[in-house]
């Protein structure tokens, strides 16, 4: 199985809510959500993908680095690569229901293990959607990190308890899904979080806690002061609110300003492993991907999952020999052209 053949199954099974394009970049698919695309004008996931194509790399050849190390530790486990599967749920309403909640979870955390890597799960408004993920993770103990929305602070607590309890080796909230409500959808209280109730969720687990969805150095100090674990400067993947700048464009400031205090990961258009290696290049330490493994599952199951994350990997080693790059937990920014 290759990825040309995974992207053709998928295509048939997701049509004709996603096109599955040759290159995902949010344009086809602008403004189709629920769906696989992104809300309003589709300017955010468009910015996403734009920001980091215009970033160039310089080539470089005549160095010494041959054997570029690629695995780097996060949460106390040794990724593989950079890289970590993100959260995508709702299968019923954004998938064309071509794959169930369970199947969708339990591909999604056996790829992400038999590539070396963790995985997050997805929450909704349906209850069985947590749940689900849940006992993916229960299923592939300590790989799993369930991102939970911002719900009223009791229910999220519970939740996190739960996550505990079915093995996760990290907990999330989404927190830019604090007005994220399709119109179809009802039942789902979510609300922006102060930092008492941050610090509250924090304290509340021995679990690293992630804040998702941060997009401003703002609220990355705030995210500090609250004492999470890590950060995702993400956008949803354009989902949440139109007009956004691309993660990759605001990512250097909000690195430079936390990187050395908690971990900082990235998503929004990461296609590849030249992406991977730009955002590392710009601050990140990791990178999350959501579209591309859920294209992957649809089209192959977990194998899919693993085709998708090894044609990353080649491509990040190869980029890493082109760029002169040692080691993937100090990458130079250098490597990008001015
Ligand atoms: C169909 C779909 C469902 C998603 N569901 C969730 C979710 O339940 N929770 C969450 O935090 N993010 C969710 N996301 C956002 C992703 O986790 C991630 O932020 C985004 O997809 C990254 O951008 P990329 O797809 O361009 O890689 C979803 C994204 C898609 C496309």
């Amino acid at each position: 199985m290759n990825w040309k053949e995974i992207q053709d199954k998928a295509r048939e099974k997701l049509s004709p809510i996603c096109k599955v394009c040759p290159v995902c970049n949010g344009v086809v698919c602008r403004g189709q959500m629920p769906g696989m695309g992104s809300v309003g004008t589709g300017a955010s996931f468009i910015n996403n993908f734009q920001a980091l194509a215009n970033y160039k790399l310089n080539l470089r050849t005549l160095h010494d680095v041959r054997e570029p190390e690629l695995s780097l530790e996060i949460f106390d486990y040794k990724l593989d690569q950079p890289v970590i599967l993100g959260a995508v749920a709702g299968g019923k309403l954004n998938l064309n229901d071509c794959i169930t909640e369970e199947e969708l979870a339990d591909n999604w955390l056996q790829g992400a293990q038999m590539g070396g890597v963790l995985g997050m799960t997805g929450d909704g408004p349906d209850p069985a959607l947590y749940e689900t993920g849940l006992n993916a993770a229960r299923k592939y103990p300590g790989i799993a990190i369930p991102i939970i929305k911002p719900r009223p602070q009791k229910e999220i607590l519970t939740k996190i308890k739960d996550a505990e309890k079915a093995g996760a080796i990290a907990v999330g909230i989404d927190v830019d899904a604090a007005a994220l409500i399709h119109k179809n959808i009802t039942g789902l209280t979510v609300e922006p979080k102060t930092l008492d109730q941050l610090k509250e969720i924090v304290e509340s687990t021995r679990l690293p806690v992630i804040l998702k969805g941060i997009m401003t150095v703002e609220d990355a100090l705030i995210a500090c002061e609250a004492g999470v674990a890590a950060i995702v400067v993400s956008n949803h993947g354009g989902r949440a609110l139109d007009h956004c700048p691309g993660t990759a464009e605001v990512l250097p400031q909000i690195a430079g300003a936390v990187r050395e205090k908690i971990t900082v990961l990235i998503d929004g258009g990461i296609r590849t492993g030249l992406d991977v290696l730009k955002c590392l290049a710009l601050g990140a330490h990791a990178v999350v991907v959501g579209r591309p493994p859920t294209i992957a599952a649809i089209g192959g199951g977990a194998e899919g999952i693993k085709v998708m994350l090894d044609n990353f990997k080649a491509d990040l080693r190869k980029t890493m020999i082109l760029t002169g790059t040692k080691d993937v937990k100090s990458v130079s920014r250098e490597i990008l052209y001015k």
